[in-house]
């Protein structure tokens, strides 16, 4: 079947694309010489996930409990689930999982360690911890050494528990330039390793000191000390990638397949894709909400639920026409799609349930 085939609006992923970026971060890890463990909440397709390890990664990063569930069920062995845990249901859950593969959990309160204690006490499970450090983001995370050894002590504490390392996050580099990225991913590493470091020389052995995020990848491997890094979005890469100047637009992967609806004026063009498939996220740098993929000058303006506007000159003229376009960010327009087709020089390959979108709570 030809793309142009498929019912509208349509999930699409090209396949060499994917490819080319699945390798290229494998080989920066291979290359840096630590772990990749890619975040899957861009495209929650445990498909994906086994390219992922098959090129070399150590296992999963998630971020809800559903996608712990739905990687394991689909045979990863070896998920981090970098999000507090606040619930104890959801610790039950964590806890119940550990029993069918390796599995670990970020922390970044004593609170949250009573959660999980109270699950693997209850299930005579076995948790890997990871205590979460802020390093510039200011969303979760620990910034004060001290802090984080009151947090390893109380850890130690709790039988089942086992304090493997430290993480973190530095999803500043998004929007940064390529001096602002290589800033931050210096400082991501830095941080994190004398941190690992003051807690090794208070007794607890950290083995993993994980780190990064897609823009500050490629600097934060290079950290001595680092020993595991987790980028996610760029199994696809998307419009704010390319605004920044880490990749181009032949390098993203992901498009939403649309139909030209109506054409009401020669400066208007409509296309069945709103923001319940393109999502609403605005991005700095780029313009509108998505790129017209081979048109890269013209985005779209406005959207409605179910209406994509551009507005402006736009060489799309029929009504029945058939448009791609590359979302500003890839891992929302992911998690609305249930399904997306897997295609190779317009030719589609497979359809691929987005298994872990939403939250299902399947227990
Ligand atoms: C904890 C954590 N690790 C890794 C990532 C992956 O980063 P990126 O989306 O920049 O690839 C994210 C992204 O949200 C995250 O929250």
């Amino acid at each position: 079947m030809h793309i142009h085939d498929l019912p509208t609006p349509a999930l699409i992923v090209d396949r060499k694309r994917l490819k080319n970026n699945l390798e290229s971060m494998a080989e920066v890890a291979a290359a840096a010489k630590v772990k990749l463990r890619p975040h899957i909440k861009t495209h929650k397709s445990p498909f994906i996930a086994h390219w992922q390890q098959e090129l070399g990664a150590c296992g999963v990063t998630v971020a809800t409990i559903d996608e712990a569930e739905i990687m394991v069920y689909n045979g990863i062995k070896d998920i981090f689930m970098a999000y507090p845990m606040a619930e104890v249901h959801r610790a039950e859950r964590l806890a119940r999982l550990s029993r069918l593969a390796k599995v670990s959990v970020g922390v970044d309160s004593k609170a949250g360690v009573s959660i999980l204690a109270e699950a693997v006490s209850k299930y005579d499970a076995h948790l890997g911890v990871l205590i979460e450090i802020d390093t510039g983001l200011h969303r979760t995370g620990l910034a004060s050494a001290e802090n984080v050894a009151e947090l390893a002590r109380t850890i130690s504490k709790v039988p089942g528990l086992e304090l493997r390392g430290v993480f973190t996050h530095a999803g500043h580099a998004h929007g940064a330039d390529a001096e602002g990225r290589t800033r931050i991913g210096q400082a991501e590493g830095e941080i994190t390793v004398e941190i690992a470091q003051s807690l090794r020389k208070a007794g607890f052995p950290i083995q993993e000191v994980s780190t990064g995020s897609t823009p500050s990848a490629a600097t934060v491997a290079q950290v001595p000390g680092v020993t595991e890094i987790r980028p996610g979005t760029y199994v696809f890469n998307d419009g704010s990638l390319v605004a920044i100047g880490l990749a181009n637009w032949q390098q993203c992967a992901l498009t939403v397949l649309a139909t030209v609806v109506s054409k009401p004026g020669s400066n208007r063009c409509i296309l069945d894709c709103g923001s319940k498939s393109l999502a609403s996220d605005k991005q700095k740098g780029v313009p509108g909400f998505g790129t017209i993929k081979g048109q890269e000058t013209t985005s779209i303006s406005w959207l409605n639920e179910e209406h994509g506007v551009i507005e402006g000159d736009s060489p799309h003229q029929g009504i029945g026409e058939k448009v791609e376009i590359i979302p500003n960010h890839a891992c929302t327009v992911m998690n609305l799609f249930d399904e997306y087709y897997l295609v190779e020089d317009g030719i589609v390959l497979a359809r691929i349930p987005v298994a872990a979108r939403g939250h299902r709570h399947l227990i």
